[in-house]
């Protein structure tokens, strides 16, 4: 009887010793742990690759601006590209958009070309080429700017 108690209490020792000793492994892995921590502090954040830093791309010039083609000056419109195409090899585009005529007006100035300048046949692109300029560089309805009114004068003195 006695005898069954002491092994009880021997063995519930033998339990206790085992937990201790686990909590010991348990504390020095965790000392050891914290040890290399301070060592290293850097175990624990993440190896982030620096980033490369962005590439500059230039985007691509929009073509149009405003109804405006950015390359030539040209307004944007129907048949265009045979205009840039017939009508800039000899003289800049701004020839033609500072001008200002007629359907009538810009054929005269074709044959004018063709007949003293060398301008070649423009063939079945031609009345598409005026299409464009009669549409958007005909002659300006409202031409010069009204003459102000109602202006206050003053004597200059001498
Ligand atoms: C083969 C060459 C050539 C081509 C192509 C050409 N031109 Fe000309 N153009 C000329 C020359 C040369 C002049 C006179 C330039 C000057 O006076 O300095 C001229 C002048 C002009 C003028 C000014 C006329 C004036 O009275 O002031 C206009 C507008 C014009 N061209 C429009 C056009 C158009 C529209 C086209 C396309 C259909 C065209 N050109 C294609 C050679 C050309």
């Amino acid at each position: 009887m006695i005898d069954s108690r002491k092994d009880k209490v021997l063995a519930e020792v033998q339990e206790q010793l085992k937990v201790f000793t686990r909590g010991i492994y348990v504390l020095v892995i965790g000392v050891m742990a914290l040890v290399y921590y301070i060592l290293n502090p850097s175990i624990l954040v993440f190896d982030v690759p620096e980033e490369q830093p962005l590439v500059q791309v230039e985007a691509p010039l929009p073509e149009y601006e405003n109804g405006i083609h950015l390359a030539t000056g040209f307004k944007e419109g129907e048949n265009l590209q045979l205009v840039i195409n017939n009508c800039t090899s000899c003289h800049s585009a701004k020839m033609v958009t500072q001008n200002r005529a007629t359907r009538d007006g810009w054929k005269t100035m074709i044959s004018w070309m063709q007949e003293t300048q060398n301008l070649w046949d423009l063939g079945e692109n031609e009345p598409l080429i005026l299409d464009y300029l009669a549409k958007y560089y005909a002659p300006e309805e409202s031409g010069r700017r009204k003459p102000l009114t109602n202006i206050d004068w003053y004597e200059l003195e001498d």
